[in-house]
């Protein structure tokens, strides 16, 4: 072999083994990169309205979760939480800004339920996790891909444990509820957004158990309050001039709007009217204490947001999640809910 062919093999040889070497260098090196674990995560949470009473009360929660979490672990949160306004194209630009600034996963309580599409391709062409609560998008969304969440409570059994709490109280008083003893319960309904999955399911399930377990009612006007505690108050007056001393009992979707209807009744100076809600947030809580609501079906807020930070905590470190939350079809929560009426 001529000596300027085996000096070229030899640099070649050489260069073999250098990179081989490195190579075995780079891949020690990042799947040590790998198997470090992060120290600190970004969730992104966007809710549909930064004003409604019920949302808050779950957004102090989770607060209250990311700290503890920070405490026990040592890793850092960086929970970047935006109002959306009740706007969809608002929500859409934050997800695209919490995905830009690299968020490990987001928490979307969305503006419009049904329209969670352009969110769901932005998120999973990002490859980041997002975890919805409270607004359930539609199955098929939530079903093209298996990196979506959901948690929120039970619609049906909020309806039936709302009912539960009308019932009982006729039971025991039926003179409190049957103002004008005509042995029959006349009630207004005030509800919540018409698109709202809560809305519709709480009613339909409260007035059906209230027919099935035989407490004679009867429906004198209802109305959309989209859960604000004004809307509901405005309704409620108008209905009392409208209805003078006939109404008996105000159904309600949500708190905020029963301590809306408790206002008109305050105003009008009307008395005697049973007024029952569902969320128990602090102010429908101490509305049942002093007995100006019957009672009120409360979700577990602490429950809620620990389950979801779970999720989210899980997601952001690139975990399993925890196989004790059972979640249904792998991808759902309900949170727990009790009753909680007059003494
Ligand atoms: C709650 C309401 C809340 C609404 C917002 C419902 O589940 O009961 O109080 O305003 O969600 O989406």
């Amino acid at each position: 072999m001529k000596k300027t062919v085996r000096l070229k093999m030899l640099k070649l040889h050489k260069l073999a083994v250098i990179c081989l070497f490195a190579g075995i260098c780079l891949s020690g090196c990042s799947k040590q990169a790998d198997n470090q674990e992060k120290t600190s995560i970004r969730i992104g949470v966007s809710l549909y309205r930064g004003d409604d009473i019920f949302i808050n009360n779950i957004r102090s929660e989770l607060e209250r979760e990311a700290k503890s979490y920070e405490q026990e672990t040592g890793i850092k949160v960086n929970l970047d939480i935006q109002d959306a306004k009740g706007s969809q194209h608002i929500q859409n630009s934050q997800v695209e800004r919490f995905i830009s600034l690299g968020c490990d996963v987001l928490c979307i309580n969305p503006v419009d339920r049904m329209d969670a599409s352009s969110m769901i391709d932005q998120a999973m062409t990002a490859e980041v996790p997002v975890v919805f609560f409270n607004r359930q998008p539609v199955e098929e969304d939530m079903n093209r891909w298996d990196q979506l969440y959901y948690l929120g409570v039970d619609p049906k059994e909020s309806g039936i444990l709302q009912a539960g709490i009308v019932e009982k109280y006729y039971k025991e008083n039926p003179e409190q509820l049957d103002l004008n003893g005509n042995g029959v319960i006349s009630y207004v309904l005030l509800e919540g957004e018409s698109s709202h999955q809560d809305a519709l399911i709480r009613t339909e399930w409260s007035i059906q158990t209230l027919k099935d377990r035989g407490v004679p009612i009867e429906k004198i006007t209802g109305g959309i309050a989209n859960w604000e505690r004004s809307q509901a108050s405005a309704l409620m007056e108008q209905w009392l001039k409208k209805y003078p001393g006939e109404i008996e009992l105000v159904i309600c979707n949500n708190d905020d709007m029963a301590l809306g209807a408790i206002d008109a009744v305050k105003r009008e100076g009307a008395s005697g009217i049973s007024v029952v809600g569902i969320d128990g947030v602090e102010s429908g809580l101490e509305a049942v204490k002093e007995g100006t609501m019957i009672g009120t079906v409360s979700s577990n807020k602490e429950q809620y947001a620990k389950v979801m930070f779970s999720i989210l905590s899980d997601k952001a470190m690139g975990r399993e999640l925890d196989p004790e939350l059972e979640l249904e079809n792998g991808k759902y929560y309900r949170c727990p809910q009790t009753v909680k009426e007059q003494e």
